[in-house]
C-alpha cells in the first residue's frame, strides 16, 4: 500500500423523502440566496421541481433559476451561470440532476469567485483557488460527481471534452434519495451502471501491489452492482436495487476503492475522447464499448489481477494450467454483462466507423505530448490499436 490522502468532506443525506429538506439544510448553513442549475427539463416531469420550490420558498430561499445543461454539458452555459452568480451574488449553487448538472454547477461555483474562462480551469491552465458552495440533488446513480472532485465539461468550440481534479470541486453537501432514480430509463440506468463499475474498475487494476482491503472493498462492492443492476434493470422501482446503485456510485468515484495504490483512468480519458466528439454519445455508452477493447489489449501485462477480478468478481474457475484463459474469461464475462444490460459493446453499434480515430489519438496524447501511462505507455499508435478492437 502506497501514501495516501483521503478527503471526503462532502455531507451526505440518505434515504427516502430527504430532498424535501431542502431548504432547511440550506437554511441551516446560512445561505440565503442561491442558483437552481437544472437539465433539460426531467425534474420538471417527475415533480421533483416543484417539491424544491416549495421547500426554498417555505425557508425563505431566495433563488435564480438556469435550466438547460445538456448531457456532456458545455463551457457556454458555464459561463453564463457565472456571470449570473457575479451580479446576483448567490451564495451556493444547487444543482438538481445527474452528473452532468453537478460538473456544470462545480465549475460556475468556481468561475463564480474568479475573473478566468471557466475553460482555463478544465484544460488546466488555471488552478482554483476558491469556489462558492456546491450542494447537489441526485437524480440520476452513475458519475460520483456528488462525492468526487472532478468536474467535466465540453468545449463546444473544438470538440474537446476535458475534466479537472480539486478539493474545490467537492460539493459541500449531497442528498441522495434512490426513488429519485426510479424515472430513470433502462438505458441511463445501464449507462450508470457502467459508469459505477468502470471508477471501481480503473482504480482496481493497478501496478501496486499488496492493496488487498482496497482490492476486497472493490470487489464487493462490483458484485453488489452486477447484482442490483439486474434488478434495476428489470424493475426500476425497486428501492433496495436502486439505493444499492446510488451508494455505489459515490464510494466508486469518493476514491475509496482507490486509497493506497496509483492508477490509470485509461478507459476514461479514452471515452472522453469518443463523447468529446460524437455528442450524442452518453458517457457509461462510451465505457461499455472501450472497457473489453482496452481490458483484451492490455490484460497479458498483469495476467495475475486480471486473474484475481475473474475469480473473485466473476466466480470463474482458476485454471493454473493456462491463466491467460481465467484473465480472458473475466473480460469476457464483463463484456456479456453489458450485453445483457442492453449497453454497446462494439462503435458499429453506434454506426461510429474509423473515420476520427486518428483525431481522437492525437487529441488524448495532447498533439504528441504525452503518452498515457498504464501496464505499457500507451502512445497515439497504441490508442488508434485500441479504437481498432472497439469497432
Ligand atoms: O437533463 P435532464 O432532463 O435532467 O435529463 C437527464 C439526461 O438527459 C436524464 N435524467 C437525469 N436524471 C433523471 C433523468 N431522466 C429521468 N429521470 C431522472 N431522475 O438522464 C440524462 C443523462 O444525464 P447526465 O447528467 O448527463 O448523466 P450522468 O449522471 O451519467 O452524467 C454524465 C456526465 O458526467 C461526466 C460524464 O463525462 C458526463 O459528462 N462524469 C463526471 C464525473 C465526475 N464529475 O466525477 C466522473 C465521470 O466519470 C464522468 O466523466
Ligand atoms: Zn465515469
Amino acid at each position: 500500500m502506497i501514501n495516501f490522502e483521503f478527503h471526503t468532506p462532502t455531507k451526505i443525506f440518505f434515504g427516502k423523502d430527504t430532498h424535501k429538506q431542502i431548504g432547511e439544510i440550506i437554511s441551516n448553513y446560512g445561505f440565503k440566496k442561491i442558483l437552481l442549475h437544472y437539465g433539460g427539463g426531467s425534474i420538471k416531469k417527475t415533480g421533483l421541481y416543484d417539491q424544491v420550490l416549495e421547500s426554498l420558498n417555505r425557508n425563505k430561499i431566495e433563488f435564480i433559476e438556469l435550466g438547460g445543461v445538456e448531457p456532456n454539458p458545455k463551457v457556454g452555459l458555464v459561463r453564463k451561470g457565472a456571470q449570473i452568480c457575479k451580479e446576483e451574488k448567490v451564495d451556493m449553487v444547487l444543482a438538481v440532476g445527474g452528473g452532468s448538472v453537478i460538473d456544470s454547477s462545480k465549475v460556475i461555483a468556481i468561475a463564480a469567485l474568479s475573473d478566468h474562462d471557466p475553460w482555463e480551469f478544465s484544460s488546466k491552465k488555471e488552478t482554483p483557488a476558491k469556489a462558492l458552495p456546491v450542494g447537489a440533488i441526485l437524480t440520476l446513480s452513475a458519475s460520483g460527481s456528488e462525492m468526487s472532485s472532478s468536474a467535466v465539461l465540453t468545449n463546444e468550440d473544438g470538440e474537446f471534452k476535458r475534466g479537472f481534479n480539486s478539493d474545490f470541486n467537492r460539493p459541500l453537501f449531497s442528498i441522495l434519495n434512490p426513488e429519485l432514480t426510479y424515472s430513470v430509463d433502462k438505458f441511463q440506468t445501464g449507462c450508470g451502471i457502467v459508469d459505477i463499475m468502470m471508477h471501481t474498475l480503473e482504480r482496481y487494476f493497478t501496478k501496486t501491489r499488496d492493496v488487498d482491503l482496497t482490492d476486497q472493498i472493490a470487489e464487493g462492492l462490483l458484485r453488489s452492482v452486477i447484482r442490483a443492476g439486474e434488478i434495476a434493470i428489470n424493475n426500476p422501482e425497486d428501492y433496495e436495487a436502486r439505493a444499492t446503485l446510488m451508494w455505489a456510485g459515490s464510494l466508486s468515484h469518493n476514491d475509496l476503492t482507490g486509497a493506497g495504490r496509483d492508477y490509470f483512468m485509461t478507459c476514461h480519458q479514452l471515452e472522453h475522447e469518443i463523447s468529446g466528439i460524437y455528442d450524442s454519445v452518453a458517457h457509461g455508452a462510451g465505457l461499455s464499448i472501450i472497457f473489453p477493447a482496452w481490458a483484451k489489449y492490455i490484460y497479458k501485462h498483469n495476467v495475475e489481477k486480471f486473474c484475481q477480478y475473474a475469480v473473485r468478481v466473476w466466480n470463474i474457475q482458476m485454471n493454473f494450467e493456462n491463466p491467460e484463459e481465467t484473465a480472458l474469461k473475466g473480460i469476457i464475462a464483463t463484456e456479456n454483462y453489458f450485453k445483457s444490460i442492453d449497453m454497446p459493446v462494439r462503435l458499429s453499434e453506434l454506426n461510429i466507423t474509423d473515420e476520427k480515430f486518428e483525431e481522437m489519438a492525437e487529441k488524448c496524447t495532447f498533439f504528441g505530448n504525452r503518452t498515457l501511462p498504464d501496464y505499457i505507455p500507451l502512445g497515439k499508435k497504441e490508442i488508434i490499436e485500441i479504437f481498432e478492437l472497439c469497432r
